[in-house]
């Protein structure tokens, strides 16, 4: 198969993946209505051409909190990646690591913090869910910070799961989950040997390290669900951030008014994020909640943004309304689960391809000179 953008590595992927593995990336909350807002309303969104602007040699190249990047745009944090690619956390992290970019590691990732860093001469960024058990959040940033992360991303926006209805009619979750997960396993060779046969242990590396016991795939869902915590506060969570002394991103601000209240929490940046329409399905895409919150806070924060990104071309869009740096989501997975760390690398190479054309197309041969003025035509029917 031929591939030149995400989204044939998204095809890509469908074929290799079992059908339960493919829709838990792929699906979003409920009618996936802000899944589809997501890209869409990027798409929508209109670059202003300009042309003859001696752009010459284009610098991708930028720093958020103090760490140089090769250009701007960070692997966000997928639960279960190890389940998408051989001890799949391991080979994105290296892939980043070559691409001069951070990796996100989830929580919920196969993976443990250990494992990943100890094998990547880069460090990794670390994500921490708001949980009920304390003891646990402790355990890991104390793991993460002995193992040298020093960036951490606080998600706030799952304090309960969102619908995921796909996931019943995949075999995620439902009625005989289990043995449609197997038959699934059978008739996708490929991934059954170099995944489910190779790539064990399946369990959910940092939480079993802590728990002393494996959390297996099947408890997955469940331990999710019993896990999040819907009566936590701002004041609930400062001593997470007296405790931290590295930089902390907050993930999952979609307004405004919470933007604020990052900054008063003490944060030093903000994901803005609807977890990629896999929550509160009908809420805003992110390129049209970006505006305003730049316009809150961008003196005070540094400002990332995920949720639809699929180009190059939209990561030009996020930065120029506002965004320092783009988390990347699906569009990485797609291609992990297709072809592992080369097909991550690959998929660097297009989007920094993408975003060079853009520039050059847009008059601009920095980061830094990407503006909503210049880059983005606010016409009647853009976003
Ligand atoms: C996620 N996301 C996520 N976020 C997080 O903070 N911790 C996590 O463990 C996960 N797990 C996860 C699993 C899968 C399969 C997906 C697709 C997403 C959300 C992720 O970090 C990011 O916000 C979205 O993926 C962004 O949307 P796009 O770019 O995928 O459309
Ligand atoms: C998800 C969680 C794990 O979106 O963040 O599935």
């Amino acid at each position: 198969m031929i591939i030149s953008s995400s989204l044939d590595y998204r095809e890509a992927a469908r074929r290799r993946l079992p059908p339960f593995l493919f829709h838990y990336i792929d699906g979003g909350a409920n009618a996936e209505q802000t899944l589809r807002r997501n890209t869409e309303d990027l798409n929508n969104l209109a670059l202003c051409q300009r042309v003859l602007r001696s752009v010459g040699e284009i610098d991708l190249s930028t720093q958020i909190f103090g760490e140089n990047i090769d250009m701007p745009v960070v692997l966000g944090p997928v639960g279960l990646t190890g389940m998408y690619a051989r001890r799949g956390e391991v080979q994105a992290a290296h892939a980043a690591a070559g691409k001069g970019i951070p990796f996100t590691l989830s929580t919920v990732s196969v993976c443990s913090i250990e494992e990943v860093q100890n094998q990547v001469n880069r460090a990794i960024w670390f994500q921490l869910y708001v949980l009920k058990d304390r003891g646990f959040m402790k355990n890991v940033l104390e793991r993460a910070w002995a193992a040298g992360v020093r960036t951490l991303v606080f998600t706030v926006d799952m304090p309960v799961p969102g619908s995921r209805y796909r996931d019943a009619h995949s075999g995620m979750s439902g009625p005989n989950a289990s043995v449609r997960r197997l038959w699934q396993a059978i008739t996708h060779q490929r991934w059954a040997w170099s995944v489910g046969l190779f790539g064990r242990p399946h369990d959910l590396g940092n939480v079993s390290a802590y728990l002393k016991r494996k959390i297996k795939l099947e408890d997955y869902v469940g331990w999710l669900g019993n896990n999040f915590d819907p009566s936590i506060g701002w004041h609930d969570l400062q001593w997470i951030r007296d405790y931290w002394k590295g930089a902390m991103i907050l993930k999952g601000i979609l307004d405004p008014r919470d933007a604020r209240d990052a900054v008063k929490f003490g944060a030093n940046g903000i994901v803005v994020s609807n977890h990629g329409g896999r929550q509160l399905d009908g809420v805003l895409s992110t390129v049209r909640a970006l505006p305003a919150i730049a316009d809150a806070v961008k003196d005070e924060l540094t400002i990332l943004v995920d949720s639809g990104v699929r180009s190059g071309l939209d990561v030009v869009r996020m930065l120029a309304l506002g965004a320092d740096a783009v988390l990347l989501g699906r569009a990485y997975i797609y291609a992990l689960a297709a072809d592992g760390e080369q097909g991550v690398r690959h998929l660097l190479d297009i989007i920094a391809k993408e975003m060079q054309v853009a520039m050059t197309l847009t008059g601009v041969n920095s980061i830094s000179k990407i503006t909503r003025d210049s880059v983005v035509s606010l016409a009647p029917g853009s976003v």
